[in-house]
């Protein structure tokens, strides 16, 4: 997996995350840290946040002082409970005198849970210190809150994304077409493991990346596809229309509901006669609604093309 291949492993190679890096060096300076709370979107940086803090307090051997629980999957708090009670015990041979123990998706812990984690906090607070991660930090106890230093971690920068991105193709040496970069980019919402993920999908269909695989692998239809097809059907080219289709559905595998979709927008874009503009704006909307009900995606679509390309439509 790319999205682990290219995990930052300093915390200089984080991105986007400028300040919260600052601070974490300065808890590696000074070897001392409070509890930390770590909130943001995913894919932002969270966990490998907390990986190359541990690394570079506790060098080479890190894993000896540090542990990543999942707060969902760990059965209940005591699990937590207990693990943590088995890890702070043992102390470590580093020159930092405590151990580091993230738990992931701690906003998805009950309160009740969290009232009893706090308590297991404070217990151990002497030999170890606590990462929660979470999405919305809002979930979290306020007596948990207050004890943690607030880290949030906003959406990375589509610049940010781009170059990452660019680097990876690079050493993976990949051509990105401008547009399919941009694509990813732009899919990928601010979460870079969703760009690396996209990234690398898309390079499975071939080292030259254009637009197009981008499309087909994050299951979005192009423009250019979508204007070809009302085209055609504009023009009573039915049968060609009816292939470009297929295709669409079919070889790229995008779904009915999504090609509707585009096809709403595209309607509003082009030149079109407003009578026949809401003519198969009407059309669209009880196709969409035959979708939904779980009908045909092929012969919906066709059909819908063929009102569109109707005489009736064309009065
Ligand atoms: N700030 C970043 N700089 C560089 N790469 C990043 C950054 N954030 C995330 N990544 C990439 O995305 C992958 C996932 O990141 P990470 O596990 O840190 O996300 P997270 O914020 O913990 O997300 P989640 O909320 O889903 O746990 C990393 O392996 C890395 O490849
Ligand atoms: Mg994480």
């Amino acid at each position: 997996m790319w999205a682990e291949k290219y995990r930052p492993r300093l915390l200089n190679d984080l991105k986007n995350q400028k300040e919260i890096v600052e601070q974490l060096k300065r808890f590696v300076k000074t070897k001392s840290m409070p509890h930390c709370l770590f909130a943001g979107p995913p894919g932002t940086g969270k966990t490998t946040a907390a990986l190359c803090l541990a690394h570079e307090l506790f060098g080479e051997r890190y894993m000896d002082a540090y542990m990543e629980l999942n707060a969902s999957d760990a059965r209940g708090i005591d699990v937590v409970r207990t693990t943590v009670k088995e890890f702070a015990r043992i102390s470590t041979i580093s020159k930092v005198p405590f151990k580091l123990l993230v738990l992931d998706e701690a906003d998805n812990m009950t309160s009740d849970a969290q009232h009893a984690l706090r308590r297991t906090m404070e217990r151990y607070t002497e030999t170890c210190r606590f990462i929660l991660s979470c999405n919305y930090s809002g979930k979290i106890i306020e007596p948990i809150q207050s004890r943690c230093a607030l880290f949030r971690f906003s959406p990375i920068s589509k610049d940010d994304i781009s170059s990452y991105l660019g680097e990876i193709a690079k050493n993976e040496e990949i051509t990105l077409g401008p547009n399919a970069l941009e694509a990813i980019v732009s899919f990928s919402e601010g979460d870079m493991r969703r760009a690396i993920n996209a990234l690398q999908s898309a390079s499975s269909l071939g080292k030259k990346i254009d637009e197009k695989s981008v499309y087909k692998i994050i299951g979005k239809v192009t423009h250019e596809d979508i204007k070809e097809i009302l085209a055609l059907t504009l023009k009573n080219e039915f049968i060609e229309a009816r292939n470009k289709l297929r295709t669409v559905l079919i070889e790229y595998g995008i779904s009915g509901q999504e090609i509707i979709k585009e096809l709403h927008s595209e309607i509003f874009r082009i030149e079109l006669p407003e009578k026949k503009r809401v003519k198969i704006a009407e059309a669209i909307g009880e196709v969409d609604f035959r979708l939904a009900q779980g009908a045909d995606e092929e012969v919906q679509l066709s059909s819908l093309l063929a009102q569109i390309a109707s005489e009736d439509m064309q009065k």
